[in-house]
């Protein structure tokens, strides 16, 4: 039989190398090449996986399956981000920039479990039994049954709710201070961020609990830790904003019983975060004048239309110097397609100024039917002349300068109508009710309409 041949696995990329090292080549993680024997190259008859296995029952599609039941947190707005409900016996993953208010939120949901008589335990990693009691006062929650505890080792956790009947809910902040002590190395390690959040799960799915592991992110916006720790969990939750901005967004990004298109949306106030069920109009600055470089968008999240508006600013620069192009809540790759095309089908020129697009609020836009609206923005910027204050644009443009229809163009004319909105700029062939609209099936006619040229 062939020799066996030591070889090393990145646990992060799968990359195979030769010999260890501290950090893999590939991924550029560190402390995640582990050896493994490499499969004979000869293969016997021993070797081959066809026979001598037990043969499973194959069975359809169409049998009768139970629905997951769902476990209402009572906060509607975290309820309808992760898909209506927690799922018992599911894990999920709450990431987050550091101060966003993870915790926050989720000794907020614990509250709200325990007070439904269902039982929640919060178990704290980074901070002390106190601290976690004194922001439960801050936010009123002084009195909700929330079990405690401030423990990093995940044998003493576990150890302690094996005596306990299971809780319906128990969160875990955070998983990178967790420590199992069946894996050498320090906390926050890939290796035991790995194995803690292993055995939790392990725990949630025996016992039937919905467990929450919080995750920090890093300062390049992924997830601490393995990206194995996504594929473990049966449901990723973002929790974004910006600091200085009052408005959060949980946003799933991966979810196993359910759809990902659905966000909740909280207001960070002096007295925790706050619901806002109708979040329409939140990124918006209403104003009777309007002004050059703003647009406003309907953009849809799920099902539910969020206005918003895009700022633009030009800025001339002396020629030669290579101007600059920046974009915050939008992609900025697309970006540079927008402006591509407008001088490519329209021959409006931004060669010689700086570009800076923002979508107001901290809001971070995703919707491709926000060309246009970008696209009126900028060239309100160039040419000083404002888009109607009373007006939203909508509409993808293409590389060849056609304007598509969005999705759900209804539903966003509605919500515009309903806000006051009198005018709609929009794709030709879109029909609308109880709202004026200027079609436009190229680019150029929205360039002519904006400059009055
Ligand atoms: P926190 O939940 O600790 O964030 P994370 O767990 O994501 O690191 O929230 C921290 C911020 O939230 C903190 O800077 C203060 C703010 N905050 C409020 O504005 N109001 C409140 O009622 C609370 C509890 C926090
Ligand atoms: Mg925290």
């Amino acid at each position: 039989m062939a020799k066996l041949k030591a070889r090393y696995v990145c646990q992060a990329c799968g990359s195979v190398h030769s010999r260890w090292q501290g950090q893999c080549p590939d991924c550029a993680e560190w402390n995640t090449l582990s050896q493994e024997s490499a499969a004979p190259t000869v293969f016997s008859q021993k070797h081959d996986l066809s026979t001598g296995g037990r043969a499973v029952e194959l069975v359809g599609l169409d049998a009768e399956v139970a629905l997951p039941v769902r476990i209402s947190t009572g906060i509607a707005e975290f309820d309808r981000a992760v898909g209506g409900g927690i799922v018992p016996g599911s894990a999920m993953l709450l990431a987050g920039d550091p101060g966003i208010g993870k915790s926050t939120l989720l000794l907020q949901v614990a509250a709200s479990v325990a007070k439904a008589g269902k039982g929640a335990v919060y178990v704290s990693g980074e901070e002390a039994v106190d601290q976690v009691r004194l922001r439960a006062l801050r936010l009123g929650l002084g009195a909700a049954p929330v079990k405690l505890a401030s423990v990093t080792s995940v044998r003493d956790i576990l150890t302690t709710l094996q005596g306990e009947s299971p809780p319906a809910l128990l969160v875990i902040d955070s998983v990178q201070t967790m420590h199992s002590d069946l894996i050498e190395g320090a906390p926050g390690t890939v290796s035991q961020v790995r194995a803690s959040a292993q055995e939790l799960i392990r725990f949630a799915k025996e016992r039937g609990t919905a467990l929450i592991l919080v995750g920090h992110v890093t300062k390049d916006g992924s997830i601490a830790g393995p990206r194995v720790l996504e594929h473990m969990v049966d449901a990723v939750l973002g929790f974004e904003g910006e600091r200085s901005h009052q408005y959060r967004i949980l946003r799933a990004v991966k979810n196993r019983f359910g759809g990902t298109d659905e966000i909740g949306v909280f207001a960070m106030e002096g007295a925790g975060l706050a619901e806002v069920p109708n979040p329409s109009a939140l990124f918006l600055t209403r104003r009777d004048d309007p002004v050059s470089g703003t647009a406003i968008f309907p953009a849809l999240e799920g099902t539910r239309p969020v206005l918003v508006e895009i700022q633009a600013l030009t800025v001339r620069l002396a020629s030669g110097a290579t101007p600059r192009r920046s974009a915050v809540g939008w992609d900025s790759s697309r970006l540079a397609m927008l402006l591509a095309v407008l001088e490519a089908r329209c021959g409006v020129s931004f060669a010689t100024a700086e570009v800076y697009l923002n979508v107001a609020g901290g809001y971070k836009l995703q919707d491709p039917a926000a060309d246009l609206a970008v696209a009126a923005a900028l060239v309100s910027a160039l040419s000083e002349r404002p888009v109607p204050a009373e007006a939203v644009v909508m509409g993808e443009v293409a590389l060849s300068g056609e304007v598509r229809q969005a999705a759900h163009t209804q539903l966003r004319l509605k919500e515009a109508a309903k806000l006051g909105f009198e005018e709609a700029w929009v794709p030709g062939g879109v029909e609308a009710k109880g709202i004026k609209v200027a079609r436009f099936s190229q680019l150029r006619g929205l360039v002519e309409k904006v400059t009055g040229r």
